[in-house]
C-alpha cells in the first residue's frame, strides 16, 4: 500500500464493507479498544477471528450492531433491566448478555444458550454497521492474552503479519473494554468490569447490582487470570521511587505528573491523575513501553473507585497477581 496517499474516510469505509461481504476480517474501531470483526452469519469468517488471535474456541464473542431491531433478531427474553440500560448507554461502553435465538452460531457463544450483545459508539464503525445487512462478531482485535490495541498502530504490532484492513478511526476515547452484565431473574450481575462503573448501572436501575467474586470461577469465560498482559514484566506500586526514576532498565508509568525530568522509558498516566484519563492512556503506554526491550515495567497503584475498579483489574491480570 502507498502510505503516501491516506485513503479518506469514506474509501476506508467502501474497502471496509467490501472485504467484510467477502468473509473477511477488518479492524474496527470502538470507543473502547478496537475490534477485529467478522460477518456475525458467516461461520468461516468467524472461526478466521479465533485462528488470527490465537484464541480458544470455548471464550465467546460480542455481537456489536448498529441498529436497535438487530437486537431482537439476535435475543430472546430480554428482561426489563436490560431495556432501561440500553435506553441510557447504547450507544456505548456497555455489552449485555442475553437469551440468544438460534440465528446466533455455536462458534459465536462457545455452545451457551447466551449472547453477548453492544452497540459501539464510535461514528465510523457505526456508519460502516448501519450500511452492512448483518451485524459484527468482534473480540479486541490482539492476539490472545495480550494488551487490547487502542490505537490502529497497536493492532498491526499485535497481530503482526496476521493483521487485517484496518478500519483508522485514531485512539480510542474510553481505551478500556466494555462492562459486561448479565441477568437471572431480576438480578442483575457485572460479569466484566469495564468503562460503564458499577455506580452509573446501579443509578440508571435505581437498585444495587452484584459483581462476580474475582477469585470464583470466571462467568464470563475470557476472564482468566493471566489475561491483558504486556511481555515485560509488569509490577504494581505505591509509589516510584528516586532509585526507580534513574534506572534506565524499567519502565515507569506515572498517575499523575511527578514533577521531575522525564526519560525515554517513562510515561504519564494524566497529568492531573484523572481516572478516565488514566483508562484512555493505560492501554496505549503499556504497548509503547513494551516495545522498549525493557527488564520491568512499574506502575503506580490507582484509586479502586468508579472506572478505577476496571483499571486495577487490568493491571492485577496484566501483573498476574489476583
Ligand atoms: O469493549 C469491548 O467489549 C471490546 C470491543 C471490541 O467491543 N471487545 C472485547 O471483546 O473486549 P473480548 O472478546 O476481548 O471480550 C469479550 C468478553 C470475553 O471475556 C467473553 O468471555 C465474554 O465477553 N462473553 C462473550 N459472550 C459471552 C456470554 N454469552 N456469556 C458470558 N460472557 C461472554
Ligand atoms: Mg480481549
Amino acid at each position: 500500500m502507498n502510505i503516501q496517499t491516506p485513503i479518506t474516510e469514506k474509501g476506508q469505509l467502501v474497502i471496509a464493507k467490501e472485504i467484510l461481504e467477502m468473509g473477511g476480517l477488518v479492524a474496527i474501531p470502538t470507543e473502547t479498544v478496537y475490534g477485529l470483526a467478522a460477518n456475525t452469519f458467516n461461520e468461516n469468517a468467524v472461526k478466521n477471528i479465533f485462528q488470527t488471535k490465537g484464541r480458544p474456541m470455548n471464550n465467546p464473542l460480542i455481537v456489536h450492531i448498529g441498529k436497535f431491531n438487530m437486537l431482537s433478531k439476535l435475543a430472546k427474553n430480554i428482561p426489563i433491566e436490560a431495556i432501561e440500560l440500553i435506553d441510557e448507554f447504547w450507544p456505548g461502553p456497555l455489552t449485555l448478555v442475553l437469551d440468544r435465538k438460534e440465528i446466533v452460531s455455536d462458534y459465536i457463544t462457545g455452545g451457551r444458550d447466551t449472547v453477548a450483545i453492544r452497540m459501539p459508539n464510535h461514528e465510523l464503525t457505526l456508519s460502516l454497521l448501519r450500511e452492512i445487512e448483518f451485524p459484527l462478531v468482534a473480540p479486541s482485535a490482539n492476539r490472545s492474552n495480550h494488551i487490547s490495541p487502542t490505537d490502529p498502530l497497536h493492532v498491526s504490532e499485535s497481530l503482526g503479519d496476521k493483521a487485517p484492513f484496518v478500519l483508522d478511526g485514531g485512539r480510542c476515547g474510553y481505551g478500556i473494554e466494555s462492562t459486561i452484565v448479565g441477568f437471572n431473574e431480576g438480578r442483575v450481575t457485572i460479569l466484566r468490569s469495564g468503562a460503564i462503573t458499577r455506580e452509573q448501572i446501579e443509578a440508571c436501575l435505581g437498585k444495587s447490582v452484584s459483581e462476580v467474586d474475582e477469585n470464583s470461577h470466571p462467568i464470563a469465560p475470557g476472564m482468566f487470570k493471566k489475561h491483558y498482559s504486556p511481555n515485560t514484566p509488569l509490577r504494581i506500586v505505591g509509589e516510584i521511587t528516586e532509585v526507580e526514576r534513574i534506572n534506565e532498565r524499567i519502565g515507569l508509568l506515572f498517575r499523575s505528573n511527578p514533577g521531575t525530568e522525564l526519560f525515554r522509558n517513562h510515561r504519564v498516566l494524566s497529568q492531573n491523575g484523572d481516572l478516565a484519563e488514566i483508562a484512555a492512556n493505560l492501554y496505549y503506554h503499556l504497548y509503547d513501553l513494551d516495545t522498549l526491550g525493557l527488564e520491568e515495567i512499574l506502575v503506580e497503584s490507582i484509586p479502586k473507585i468508579g472506572i478505577g475498579i476496571a483499571i486495577n483489574d487490568r493491571l492485577n491480570r496484566a501483573a498476574n497477581i489476583s
